[in-house]
């Protein structure tokens, strides 16, 4: 570990349309962005200028028209390898991630991708590992159906670590590049990686040299033991979705911890929870955009999810009446309190409605964080969890686009920076320089080094 004052790192999580269901009807968004080089470019640059850590882009392998009301930024999207190429070749200093699923890939094709992608970019990219949320997926890949939990995971397992050693194949130095001799690389620091496994065989050494990075840094996010357990044990970054900050430093301190039990240091583990930031210069303007997204929501005020999500069945309760009395939450702990506190303070106001309550659930229906305020509220909640070790940093999720992330960096990145809880200038130009991550020798070198050594 290189750095020596913890700061926030910062990243943007790509929603074209934004994260609110509803962004991309705001008159000033922009509605096709996604399919538009020009406006992806000017995203990352834009980000690049503020000093954000990385630019991420998530991915998923089926879709459906009738995502258009509820998830309209990933029913249609560029596929990640492809886009952070180009990404790569318009920006010098900022992380991209890509998301490349375990499930319905292999570890050869993964290996050579990202160790491709990590020399386009200069050793800026990371892997985040999924093993897939939709199962729809398994019917575009000629499978019978999507495996449960464990068996995804076992498969996810054993693949990483095929790619780990498909990455250190080629030491670092295996190339003589002699024109004297002749010789173009040293054979003998060339390795096969000899893999049987449950599921894999993979002989190798991989056709591409080993990445700048040496190890490309993994991130992953999940709410299952299994993935909370490959996050602790192999990830440089864990995403995750939290709205309540008790719950989020439980979260926080079980991965640290048990980082630690996997021999790793508390501090080579960073948790990045989403959050949506919906801006304004004053509260006012940002509760009035926030109202502006909510009245463009297409919904047929479905109130079965909300029910569930606060424990109380609201069929009965009419939309613009109150709130029903909340300890009837069949919800442990404060979870439906919490959640409708939320909610509460989005609309600045104590009494809200139960159509209130339904907009705050739509516009954060994928679990995430979304506050409303000025860009001191928006830096003193951001500090707070920060502050309190229930984040490390965000991944920045703007309720609508661009104009939602040009205020975030217009306006709040300077008031953190003031504080000096984030970067003014790069002061590494690779993803694991920006997390202060050392470059890891290749385990074939340490081997030898050690058998040099006599052990
Ligand atoms: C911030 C965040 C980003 C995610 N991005 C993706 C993604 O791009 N593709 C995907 O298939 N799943 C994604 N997921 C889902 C997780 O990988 C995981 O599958 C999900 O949370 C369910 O948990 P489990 O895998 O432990 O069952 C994301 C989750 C979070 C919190």
């Amino acid at each position: 570990m290189t750095q020596s004052k913890r700061q926030l790192h910062l990243g943007l999580f790509l929603f074209s349309t934004g994260y609110h269901p509803a962004g991309w009807r705001l008159p000033e968004a922009v509605a096709d962005g996604a399919f538009d080089p020009k406006f992806l470019h000017r995203v990352a640059q834009r980000l690049e200028q503020a000093k954000f850590d990385f630019f991420f882009l998530g991915d998923a392998l089926a879709t459906s028209a009738d995502m258009q009301h509820t998830f309209p930024s990933q029913m249609v999207r560029l596929e990640p390898f492809t886009m952070i190429a180009n990404i790569a070749a318009v920006t010098e200093k900022i992380g991209l991630i890509v998301t490349a699923n375990t499930t319905y890939s292999e570890p050869y094709t993964v290996a050579r991708q990202t160790a491709s992608l990590d020399y386009l970019s200069g050793g800026r990219l990371a892997w985040n590992v999924v093993t897939g949320m939709d199962v729809r997926a398994a019917q575009n890949y000629s499978r019978e159906k999507h495996w449960d939990n464990s068996r995804r995971y076992d498969y996810a397992d054993e693949f990483v670590k095929i790619v780990q050693e498909l990455w250190d194949s080629w030491e670092d130095d295996a190339f003589v590049r002699d024109k004297e001799s002749g010789t173009f690389v040293d054979g003998s620091k060339v390795h096969r990686i000899d893999h049987v496994g449950d599921h894999f065989s993979v002989t190798g050494p991989l056709n591409v040299a080993r990445p700048p990075q040496g190890q490309i840094p993994l991130l992953n996010a999940g709410t299952s033991e299994r993935s909370r357990d490959l996050g602790a044990k192999l990830s440089s970054a864990v995403f995750t979705g939290q709205i309540l900050i008790d719950l989020a430093e439980e979260f926080y301190n079980e991965v640290k911890s048990k980082a630690e039990q996997y021999g790793r240091k508390r501090d080579e583990v960073f948790i990045l929870p989403g959050l949506v930031p919906l801006v304004g210069r004053t509260s006012e303007e940002a509760r009035a955009k926030y109202r502006e997204l909510n009245g463009l929501l297409v919904t047929n005020y479905d109130l079965a999810p909300l029910s569930a999500r606060i424990g109380i069945d609201l069929s009965s309760y009419p939309l613009d009446g109150p709130l029903p009395d909340l300890s009837l939450s069949s919800l442990p702990g404060n979870e439906a309190r919490g959640f409708v506190e939320l909610a509460r303070r989005a609309e600045g106001r104590e009494n809200i409605t139960v159509r209130e309550l339904f907009h705050y659930f739509a516009a954060t229906s994928r679990g995430h964080l979304l506050i409303v305020g000025d860009p001191e509220q928006i830096a003193d909640q951001m500090e707070e969890w920060f502050v309190r070790e229930a984040a490390d940093g965000f991944n920045i999720c703007p309720p609508y686009m661009p104009g939602g992330l040009d205020l975030f960096l217009d306006l709040v990145v300077p008031v953190l920076q003031r504080r000096g809880l984030f970067r003014t200038e790069y002061e590494a130009d690779t993803f694991r320089g920006h997390f202060g991550l050392s470059r890891p020798e290749s385990r074939y070198a340490r081997k030898a080094t050690l058998q040099g050594a006599g052990e």
